[in-house]
């Protein structure tokens, strides 16, 4: 805990020299540590390291704008209740009716004397996934387990669509988990259309405007705050290339194909492509003709670029995991495909702890 402070302090200290010289405040943290076992952040601290944490994740292409994260500083909260409200405030402020900001909540951090809230869903808006009898699922196959867990804590299920949001699933600090409904003004959807045919719409086809992930743990100079939701806008492909196309997912491609009249019979008449094609173009056309922000893979990549060329201005090398980088269609049509990058992992960071991603799943204890 010394050493990570120490080192967290000192790095805030040197890109923000205006907080002054670092050893007061090293004093005064070793000082909290020995008396308590942790430390508190200031504000400034504390929006520092969110703010690098996400220029620190690896996988993220979107990381231009790191600097101006919004950072909500919530750390007095730590009941379930009181977390399910502000996290729909959360995704009003960044669904911001269409212009959507950059935005992170940060809930009360673990300490030795009681563990942080925490939130089991993976994102504050998920899709159900119900299984059926036969087996057949109705919704996102991603969820199921949540969407169990929702209705062992209490929810009776939604109108049974294949887009019908799941509850917050809340843990307040040393309680049991609780379900919370998100009212319906704080989820901001995109009905989705086809500029030129009507399968989308006829299909229902429809996403979320806000990718706001909830499970992941933001570690900053050793302090673990495990409930700090926080989103950036979509690129189309996350939802055209992977949600609505991945076989686990929606897969979609095959039902689009033969809606196209495409020969699925071999895979050399590229009908997996088309579809993907079409299907993308349904996405980022619907997003743009609700006014809603989507960036395209194109012009992200060309802007992770920008990015590494000004970190390197910096004197910052920019580590990431081209694996994750190289946006899922298109990949040599795009900058980023034709280069390599260090991978190394650096802190404040956004983390995956192994149990969160167990209670994501709806495999908890409960
Ligand atoms: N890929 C995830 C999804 O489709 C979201 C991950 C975060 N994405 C983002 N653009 N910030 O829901």
């Amino acid at each position: 805990m010394h050493r990570l402070a120490e080192d967290f302090i000192r790095l805030h200290r040197h890109e923000q020299p205006a907080h002054g010289d670092p050893a007061a405040r090293l004093a005064a943290v070793h000082a909290e540590i020995d008396a308590t076992g942790t430390y508190r952040h200031t504000p400034g601290e504390l929006a520092f390291g969110a703010r690098v944490a996400w220029r620190n994740s690896n996988r993220c292409i979107g990381r231009l704008y790191w600097n101006s994260l919004r950072v909500r500083d919530l750390r007095h909260i730590s009941d379930a209740e009181s977390v399910a409200r502000e996290c729909a405030d959360h995704l009003r402020e960044a669904g911001n009716g269409g212009r959507v900001r950059p935005l992170i909540t940060i809930f009360a951090p673990d300490t030795p004397a009681r563990p942080g809230p925490r939130i089991w869903n993976e994102q504050l808006i998920r899709y159900a996934g119900y299984t059926a009898a036969g087996g057949d699922i109705v919704g996102d196959p991603r969820n199921t387990g949540l969407t169990e867990l929702a209705m062992r804590l209490g929810w009776r299920g939604g109108p049974g669509t294949a887009f019908d949001v799941l509850p917050l699933i809340v843990q307040g600090s040393d309680e049991k988990p609780r379900q919370y409904q998100l009212p319906d003004d704080a989820v901001l959807e995109v009905p989705l259309a086809h500029p030129e045919d009507t399968w989308a719409q006829e299909w229902g086809l429809r996403w979320h405007a806000v990718p706001a992930i909830s499970h992941m743990c933001l570690e900053i100079g050793g302090i673990c705050y495990p409930c700090a939701p926080f989103n950036g806008w979509y690129m189309g492909t996350e939802i055209g290339a992977r949600n609505l196309a991945d076989a686990d997912r929606y897969n979609l491609l095959e039902p689009l194909a033969r809606r196209l009249g495409l020969d699925t019979s071999t895979d050399r008449s590229l009908w997996k492509d088309r579809a993907l094609v079409e299907l993308n173009r349904a996405v980022l056309h619907s997003f743009d003709r609700a006014g809603v922000t989507m960036a395209d893979h194109h012009t992200e990549s060309e802007r992770f670029l920008t990015h590494l060329e000004r970190e390197e201005a910096r004197g910052r090398e920019v580590a990431a995991d081209w694996s994750w980088i190289v946006p899922p269609m298109s990949s040599a049509a795009t900058p980023v495909f034709h280069r390599t990058y260090d991978n190394t992992e650096l802190t404040p960071l956004f983390t995956h702890h192994e149990d969160a991603l167990v209670r994501a799943r709806g495999e908890g204890p409960y």
